[in-house]
């Protein structure tokens, strides 16, 4: 079964909770939260006090993207946010062995991003650390980018490494998946599709879930 996971960061934040509300009564798998420095990434989204507010609403998977600089900083603040998979960029951390094993002494789900321009090779020998590889389709930074094509290729590269390494790994696509493209991802190998703007657009949160589960499922 493919997972889907909306991206909040194109949630309508004036009504956050509701908002949330229905993605726990859809058929959404995990809640992707986009958390952004200003500094990894040129922009800012929100941090912790979002986080824990909108965990009483729903018991859904808390996948927590992090493109800030420096990680190992604040997972434990994340974890007690109630984070369920992290996810650090391999650019933004010089000890990502270090701090994949310490995300992961908390009980939790670690996983590694990849920009676009960084190989895939770079996480080879990390990948029998990881629960989950998230592949960058876009630039990270902002929600409503074009789908980068080559990315395929990586997905395709992380899904050999794997199978070749007889390990079961979760895949992450992240940015610009809609309706049009979402098979192609899913084709290439993506266990797990992020979707921001395609889940969120014409305030019609839960058709728009339907429609991209029933294209992939
Ligand atoms: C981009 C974020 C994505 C983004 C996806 O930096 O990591 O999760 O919200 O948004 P869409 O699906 O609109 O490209
Ligand atoms: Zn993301």
């Amino acid at each position: 079964m493919i997972k889907l996971a909306p991206s909040i960061l194109s949630a309508d934040f004036s009504k956050l909770g509701e908002q949330i509300k229905i993605l726990e009564n859809s058929k959404a798998d995990f809640i992707h939260i986009d958390v952004m420095d200003g500094n990894f990434v040129p922009n800012i989204s929100f941090g912790f006090p979002i986080i824990k507010s909108i965990r009483k609403y729903t018991k859904k998977t808390f996948d927590v993207h992090l493109m800030i600089e420096n990680p190992s900083r604040y997972i434990e603040e994340f974890v007690k946010c109630g984070a369920d998979i992290i996810t650090i960029h391999y650019e933004t951390d010089k000890h990502i062995d270090r701090t994949i094993n310490y995300i992961k002494s908390f009980g939790i789900k670690a996983a590694v991003a990849l920009n676009p321009g960084t190989p895939v090779m770079c996480i080879k020998d990390i990948l029998g650390l990881v629960d989950m590889v998230l592949i960058m389709t876009v630039n990270p930074g902002y929600g409503g980018q074009k789908f980068i094509d080559y990315s395929l290729d990586k997905i395709r590269e992380v899904k050999e490494l794997s199978k070749n390494m007889n390990k079961d790994i979760l895949i992450e696509a992240d940015g610009g998946i809609g309706a049009g493209n979402i098979k192609n991802v899913v084709e290439a190998g993506a266990n797990v599709v992020v979707a921001g703007s395609a889940v969120f657009k014409d305030n019609a949160i839960e058709e728009n879930i339907n429609l991209l589960k029933g294209s992939i499922n």
